[in-house]
């Protein structure tokens, strides 16, 4: 973890409607107030974004929204802009999620786009990177990872400028929603790589400073282990983050 401040966030995915979302949030805001060290995140849908933000009030718990697109406006049906993300509270966005890359043909191009169009907004982007069970089974994880970071961020690579504030996200897909968590080893592995990539790209100020989150079956019980490697700085938690408890739980992983 290094000297950096942990960051836990909650990626609701299409799940929980305003009022549940409300509630969630209220719990979570009523018993976080003790965590001055960790940095917390909620990612609702869409639709809850503003109740979310208002519930939230004073509470120190950042709102992250799941996707956007890259343009300011226009002719694109279904579509959320950054600045529309912006006015509904958020400071964060969570791009390129393996989800949206699987399910929803996003590609490193469209993400690099998006990565530049929250920038501009003043968004923290959450990029997300990942490899299959397949891939990782033929041995080709870390040539995937190396061709996901250089295309999902070429636009800062080619200007040699990377904001600090951007957080990575290393979730495999085999361990998504599977019950089936990469090792503490399996994960810093991979998240030393990452840095690595960052320090050849921007230096190793940059690389010391970055945060990486690991995703990927999150559960109370193996976030200390997971948080106790030198280059995991924070976890992207899905069905865990979906109810108070178990989410306080990997929030207090200091204490558990
Ligand atoms: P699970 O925690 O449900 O495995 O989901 C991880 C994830 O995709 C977070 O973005």
């Amino acid at each position: 973890m290094g000297d950096r401040k942990p960051f836990i966030a909650g990626n609701w995915k299409m799940n929980l409607n305003r009022s549940e979302s409300v509630k969630l949030v209220r719990a979570i805001a009523e018993r976080i107030s003790d965590q001055p060290g960790t940095d917390i995140l909620v990612a609702p849908p869409f639709t809850a974004l503003s109740v979310v933000k208002d519930a939230i009030g004073s509470a120190k718990i950042y709102l992250g929204a799941q996707n956007m697109h890259w343009e300011t406006g226009g002719a694109y049906t279904g579509e959320v802009s950054p600045a529309m993300l912006v006015e509904a509270g958020c400071t964060h966005v969570i791009l390129g999620h393996s989800e949206r890359r699987s399910l929803f043909m996003e590609t490193d191009e469209m993400i690099d786009r998006k990565a530049r169009a929250a920038v501009g907004m003043g968004l923290i982007p959450i990029i997300c990177i990942g490899e299959t069970l397949e891939q990782r089974e033929q041995g080709r994880t870390f040539q995937l990872i190396r061709s996901q970071l250089d295309q999902s961020l070429k636009n800062f690579r080619e200007q040699k400028a990377m904001p600090l504030t951007t957080i990575l996200a290393y979730e495999p897909v085999w361990a998504i929603g599977t019950g089936r968590t990469a090792s503490p080893q399996e994960a810093q592995e991979v998240h030393q790589f990452i840095r690595q990539w960052l320090k050849e790209h921007f230096g190793s100020g940059t690389a010391e400073k970055m945060r990486i989150l690991y995703g990927g079956s999150v559960k109370p019980d193996n976030t200390k282990d997971l948080m106790a490697m030198p280059d995991i700085d924070g976890a992207l938690v899905g069905g865990a983050s979906l109810k108070a408890d178990t989410f306080i739980q990997i929030a207090r992983f200091h204490a558990e």
